[in-house]
């Protein structure tokens, strides 16, 4: 399973990075302008400095929503690193495009998913990795887990390569579901990955082991 972090924001990547666990960075529109990131040729100098922190993988979602706009944006994106995953979101031109990129071996994530059915169209167009947002779904009370284990589902009976990157995860229980379910990457806040280091017994027993150690010394 592979964790990658959904942000734009460079200290957090350089955090995940540096505890040795970071495959990966997804960003989107929002995140970006979060971080204060406008402007096409600052959005640029941003993904390169976001390649320079992690060794691959980083998704770079192109703003084009049309066939023509979307191939363009996606090859620029593409040619700024190795590293670039280009993120096209599900909308008919964009499923065209993944189609387009595949061909051209260019690694795509299909942004965006919120049902089964999209999810199948994107393996069909033989994208590399399939963005359903859970935490959007369970916002309008439908449960984003089941969406996961129906996507796993229908991925392993017909072995479509497409990896399952969960997205839109909220919190640490969100994340060891999909775990459970066998999706094939989490894309999460720091928050939520750190969140997974916590647990009471672990803080008192290590308290406990370090009082005996120093009262054995004569401490
Ligand atoms: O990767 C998608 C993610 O950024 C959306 O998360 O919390 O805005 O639904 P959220």
């Amino acid at each position: 399973m592979k964790f990658f972090i959904d942000t734009a924001n460079l200290d957090e990547i350089r955090e995940a990075y540096d505890l040795g666990v970071l495959d990966g960075v997804t960003t989107n529109p929002s995140l970006m302008a979060k971080e204060g990131i406008t402007g096409q040729e600052n959005i640029i100098e941003h993904y390169k400095a976001i390649c320079d922190i992690v060794d691959d993988k980083v998704s770079a979602e192109v703003i084009a929503t049309d066939y023509d706009g979307i191939i363009k944006e996606g090859l620029s994106l593409a040619k700024l690193d190795d590293k670039i995953v280009v993120k096209v979101p599900m909308i008919r031109d964009g499923v065209k495009a993944i189609k387009y990129f595949s061909n051209e071996g260019i690694r795509t994530n299909c942004t965006l998913v919120f049902s089964a059915g999209q999810a199948i169209l994107a393996a069909k167009a033989g994208a590399t990795y399939l963005s359903p947002f859970l935490g959007r779904l369970d916002d309008i009370s439908y449960d984003g887990l089941d969406l996961i284990e129906q996507i796993v589902h229908i991925y392993q009976t017909y072995g479509f390569a497409t990896e399952v990157l969960a997205a839109s995860i909220r919190h640490t229980m969100h994340l060891i579901k999909c775990a459970e379910l066998g999706a094939d990457v989490v894309t999460c806040p720091l928050k939520v990955i750190t969140g997974l280091l916590k647990h009471p017994l672990t803080d008192s027993g290590l308290a406990t082991f370090l009082a005996d150690h120093a009262k054995a010394a004569g401490k």
